[in-house]
């Protein structure tokens, strides 16, 4: 499947699933827009870059207005820029619950405050993609980042309605763990975390920014213009089921010898 020349604006761009999402959308011939926070700036496929902190609003207005004289109208916009606080509740600054809400809902509510006018006077419809997380769904700590997590759920299914008449679509793709530097402290901590984690996951392994940006490319594509306002899990069976409560309660039951 080739897709040429879309305009591609990818936030939260030099992290490790943001630097996959660039490769992959180049990779099918769009041309890529990176925003992070981060600088120096250089992403492997992009076509232009930008420094600015997806909560501020006159960063992000100045952002894609520049995106789009150098490159042109928005046809796609990935939000996903984001970071998870791993403190207990009743530990919790509210500097640090600011923080994470903000950079969820803010940082996505901003992206698309402004690009849905532009994609609406382009009326060529367009498609966006949320990244959320499983923390959205279910409670698996950080609890400030799963409010916003799951408050951009509804935002996501807000937006897919009022914009869906004009042909913009929008919806989640929401990981489980994937192996990325957002995990070097944890790792850091307790590096056999990875081997712990992956008791969890049905599939046997953790997810790879590959596994999410595949599934988000899906979600963008014109041809799936009957998908909006949903989320896709990409989460190794995470939210199927326990199989670490299955094996304590009937581990004789186990044995996959037919
Ligand atoms: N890695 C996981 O296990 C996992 C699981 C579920 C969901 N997610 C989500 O996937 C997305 C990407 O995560 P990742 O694993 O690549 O993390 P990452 O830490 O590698 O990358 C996140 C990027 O966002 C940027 N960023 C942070 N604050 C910003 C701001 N205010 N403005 C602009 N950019 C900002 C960072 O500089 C960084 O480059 C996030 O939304 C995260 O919540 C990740």
């Amino acid at each position: 499947m080739t897709i040429e020349g879309r305009v591609v604006l990818i936030t939260g761009a030099a992290g490790g699933i943001g630097r996959v999402l660039c490769k992959m959308f180049s990779e099918l011939g769009d041309r890529v827009a990176g925003i992070d926070v981060v600088e120096p700036l250089k992403i492997h496929g992009t076509a232009i870059t930008l420094q600015a902190d997806v909560t501020n609003s006159e960063q992000i207005e100045h952002s894609i207005e520049k995106v789009i004289q150098t490159l042109g109208p928005i046809d796609v916009l990935i939000n996903n820029a984001g970071a998870a606080d791993d403190t207990p509740f009743e530990k919790l600054t509210h500097e640090s619950w600011d923080h994470d809400v903000q950079l969820v809902l803010r940082g996505n509510y901003l992206t698309q405050r402004y690009i849905i006018p532009h994609m609406v006077k382009q009326g060529k419809g367009g498609s966006i993609v949320n990244i959320g997380s499983v923390n959205g769904h279910t409670y698996l700590g950080s609890p400030a980042y799963s409010a916003a997590k799951a408050g951009l759920e509804n935002l996501t299914k807000a937006l897919a309605v009022r914009y869906g008449p004009l042909g913009i679509r929008v919806n989640v793709c929401a990981p489980g763990t994937v192996w990325s530097p957002a995990w070097d402290e944890r790792v850091k901590k307790h590096p056999d975390i990875n081997e712990r984690m992956k008791r969890w996951y049905p599939v046997g392994r953790l997810g790879t920014p590959e596994d999410v940006s595949r599934a988000v490319i899906f979600l963008a594509d014109s041809k799936n213009s009957f998908i909006t306002g949903t989320t896709l899990y990409v989460d190794g069976g995470l939210l199927a089921g326990n199989p670490c409560l299955i094996e304590d309660i009937y581990s004789e039951n186990n044995d996959f010898s037919i």
